[in-house]
């Protein structure tokens, strides 16, 4: 708890941010989707009534056109823009709402940008995902589109057992994904509940109710190993550590993966490590390329194939309240993270045609 309150960026809205837009998205997910709206709060836009089915454009040539599709809308469907080729699918037509932790306790080395563009592109592919913001500081929130002042109702109340997780659902600026956003109170959290009742595994209790909601559940820790990484850690099926390709990339690890034998012996012995992501690549220098390799080299198969590159646009993209398939496709660090969503969702099983990998 000590750490929190270190990340350089503040959450701040950018000036030029466009929340709450007012339009009624068509479903960026491919023809025949049905939209479920969880009776949850719209925001400031509109989304689909439960049930009903909304077809965008007939494609022709699906994700292969170069020229970014209008939907019947006149907005570019974000999908198709993005070159979104892979699909999510429930394995046996399930959801199970698998619960994946995206924790480090350094603060700055990605775990947001992680959480929240991951979530973006296997929203995309089709899937239904959530995000739990666990950080105080709200940057998953912000950068899913969700303004701070909006939230009234939010994971803060959620903990302390005052409000079922359901009821402090927030739809983002993409269909299909959700967030369970945080505000500043949450920091009180780490103290307030210090000696409340079952005070680990309130998320855990609180995440049980949604998982057949769906398809997967990121947790975005703050950078800490206090009270919340550890509800983050009960809660999770696995974990997936973003790694800075810095030097000292390597140091503190010992300790989260000790604090991680810890919650599997005492709390839940199904947690994992699954997957750990290279982020903010600098190719001009050699050092990120030895640092690549000696994380390759701690952890083998765990780590993914693609590598974030360092993108000035990955960065830009929560001022304007968008994860990246939204702000710039197809910029590097956009196709990175498309590429990684694939990744994550052929290890998880969620990958169409991949059931069981
Ligand atoms: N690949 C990247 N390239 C450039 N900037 C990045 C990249 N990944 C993250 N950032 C920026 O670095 C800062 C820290 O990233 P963030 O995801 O918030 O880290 P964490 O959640 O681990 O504290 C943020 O300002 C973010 O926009
Ligand atoms: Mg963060």
């Amino acid at each position: 708890m000590d750490n929190v309150g270190t990340q350089s960026q503040d959450g701040t809205p950018h000036p030029g941010t466009r929340f709450g837009t007012g339009h009624k998205h068509p479903d960026p997910r491919g023809a025949g989707h049905v939209v479920e709206n969880h009776g949850m709060k719209t925001g400031g836009y509109e989304l689909a009534s439960p049930g009903e089915t909304i077809t965008p454009p007939e494609l022709s040539t699906p994700f292969m056109d170069p020229v970014p599709r209008e939907t019947s809308s006149g907005r570019a469907d974000p999908a198709h823009s993005a070159r979104v080729s892979f699909k999510i699918s429930p394995p046996y037509g399930r959801r199970r709402g698998r619960v994946v932790a995206v924790a480090n306790q350094k603060g700055g080395v990605g775990k947001s940008t992680t959480a929240v563009n991951l979530a973006a592109y296997l929203t995309l592919a089709g899937g239904h995902i959530l995000v739990v913001d666990l950080d105080p500081q709200g940057n998953a929130s912000t950068g899913l589109g969700i303004n701070s002042r909006d939230i009234d109702r939010s994971i803060y109340e959620v903990l302390h057992g005052e409000l079922a997780a359901k009821d402090a659902l927030h739809p983002s600026v993409l269909p299909g994904l959700d967030v369970l956003p945080s505000t500043v109170d949450l920091a009180g959290a780490e103290i307030e509940l210090v000696s409340a009742f079952s005070r680990e595994i309130r998320l855990r209790r609180a995440l049980e109710s949604l998982n057949e909601l769906y398809d997967l559940i990121l947790v975005d820790c703050p950078p800490s190993l206090g009270l919340l990484t550890v509800n983050a850690l009960s809660a999770a099926d696995e974990l997936l550590i973003p790694i800075q390709c810095e030097y000292y990339a390597l140091e503190g690890l010992g300790q989260l993966l000790h604090n991680i034998e810890l919650v599997r012996a005492n709390l839940n012995p199904r947690l994992n490590v699954g997957g750990v992501a290279l982020t903010m690549y600098d190719a001009r220098t050699r050092l990120a390329e030895q640092v690549v390799a000696e994380i390759r080299k701690h952890f083998g198969e765990l780590v993914y194939r693609t590598i974030v590159p360092r993108s000035v646009r990955l960065s830009e993209a929560p001022g304007y309240g968008q994860p990246i398939a939204l702000y710039d496709p197809m910029s590097r660090g956009g196709i990175a993270y498309r590429d990684l969503a694939q990744e994550v969702a052929a290890r998880t099983g969620l990958l169409a045609g991949n059931e069981g990998v």
